[in-house]
């Protein structure tokens, strides 16, 4: 797998702020990484990619700025279709000594900044954004900030990482309440890079740098967001074996793990061991009989990217599957819950759409035809994992919008293919596609 997106995103944001250099190998070849780099770069921090093999940008070398600081970017920064970009560097740019705007493209415009602008404006910061301080662009004049005690209204790994960015150099410590836990990717580099952080169930608590941060080399695990769509495949494909290798399993990540094995899927973890601060392993799955389960609570943050794919685990699995408490579906790169309900019911799947999930009437085969990605990348993947079970050919609309998080998708589907009939793999161009059969990995 490609390394883990977030990860790859807080290994540069956090080694950039540190005194020295740090290698990080496997970082995420995803654009929205490389959106991170670019405006990091924009800053003033040097960042050499190291080995280029085709898209996957295999590692990447981070001269860390402690000693000199930012510099004020001379043009506009532009965060892509990228949230945890725009909202990190939202954090951290709000505490710094001059004035910054960050945009992004029209999805990302459209998507909610005011729970960022809230908490940092009353950290004392100056930032504001379109529609009242609802939406990007940001224009934010930095300045020193005074730490918090918050509340986080929703569990968003992305709020509470830019206010912990925020608060390094705040004065104060910043005190956070979390209602549920989301991953917490920044929390475990920032306590290994040196920093006091504390916590306490939801609740954390930060100190501010009192010592520049100390630079953390390491490889980057593999994207379990992005294992998430093999392991649906193997467990829904009548005639599969798939392992995915070096995965991280961090505990706030593996809630597709959990929801599959409770819907009886033949999984297993393999070879768990550690890469800095994160847990990784191998990852087996088989075809299974799945069965609909409910899905709701705590455990939402923890799959909370995947649904679209476990979505289409519920279609295939023998009875009902319910998803609620995922209103943030609605406020992702698309509307999640609208998109799959009209997309999946192309399909001749049953979805009937709740306010903060959906009900999947199982078991109804599918039938393959043209569906649309809504240009959402994780849409267009699970979209994808629906097509080898359907029955036909599947043809899914703005299909190369997988590269906002998993550039090498459409390949590594292809080299699963490839690995069963022994052949090198190919992407299959539209003339290609009858080679291939239809409806299965296999063909
Ligand atoms: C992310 C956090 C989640 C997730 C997103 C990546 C992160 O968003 O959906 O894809 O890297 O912090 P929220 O923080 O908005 O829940």
């Amino acid at each position: 797998m490609p390394g883990d997106k977030s990860i790859s995103h807080r290994a540069v944001i956090l080694n950039s702020l540190a005194r020295g250099k740090a290698k990080i190998d496997n970082f995420s070849p995803a654009r929205d990484c490389l959106a991170t780099v670019k405006c990091l770069r924009d800053l003033g921090v040097e960042i050499r990619k190291l080995k280029a093999v085709s898209c996957q940008l295999s590692a990447v070398l981070v001269s860390g700025i402690a000693g000199d600081g930012f510099r004020e970017p001379a043009n506009v920064l532009d965060a892509g279709d990228s949230g945890t970009t725009m909202r990190l560097l939202g954090g951290l740019l709000s505490s710094q000594p001059f004035l910054s705007i960050i945009t992004g493209d029209a999805s990302l415009r459209s998507r909610p900044m005011g729970r960022l602008i809230e908490p940092l404006k009353s950290m004392g910061a100056e930032i504001w954004g379109r529609g009242k301080d609802s939406f990007a662009p940001l224009v934010i004049r930095g300045k020193k900030l005074h730490g918090i005690d918050f509340s986080l209204p929703i569990p968003s790994a992305q709020i509470k990482s830019a206010i912990l960015l925020a608060g390094l150099f705040a004065q104060g410590k910043t005190i956070l309440h979390q209602p549920m836990p989301s991953r917490d990717h920044t929390e475990r580099l920032l306590k290994q890079m040196g920093t006091q952080l504390e916590s306490d169930g939801n609740s954390l608590s930060l100190s501010p740098l009192t010592n520049p941060l100390s630079p953390i080399s390491f490889r980057i695990p593999g994207d379990i967001s992005s294992a998430a769509y093999f392991l649906v495949a193997g467990a829904i494909h009548p005639n599969a074996r798939v392992v995915v290798r070096n995965c991280g399993i961090n505990p706030t990540r593996t809630g597709i793990i959990d929801a599959l094995v409770v819907m009886g899927a033949k999984l297993k973890i393999e070879n768990e061991r550690w890469e800095a601060s994160e847990p990784l392993a191998d990852i087996v799955v088989e075809s299974s009989e799945l069965r609909g389960i409910d899905v709701g609570g705590d455990i939402i943050p923890r799959l909370i990217d995947e649904i679209p794919v476990l979505a289409i685990a519920g279609c295939v699995a023998k009875g009902k599957t319910v998803i609620r408490g995922a209103s943030e579906l609605r406020v992702k790169e698309s509307d999640r819950i609208a998109a799959l309900a009209k997309e999946l019911s192309k399909l001749g799947a049953k979805v009937e759409e709740l306010p903060d999930g959906m009900i999947i009437y199982g078991g109804k085969p599918l039938l393959g035809t043209e569906v649309g990605s809504h240009s959402d990348h994780r849409l267009a993947m699970s979209l994808a994992i629906a097509g080898l079970v359907a029955k036909g050919e599947t043809a899914i609309n703005h299909a190369q919008i997988a590269q906002i998080s998993y550039p090498a998708f459409w390949q590594d589907l292809l080299s699963l293919q490839a690995e069963r009939s022994k052949e090198p793999p190919h992407l299959t161009s539209p003339s290609r596609r009858e080679e291939y059969g239809e409806g299965e990995i296999g063909g």
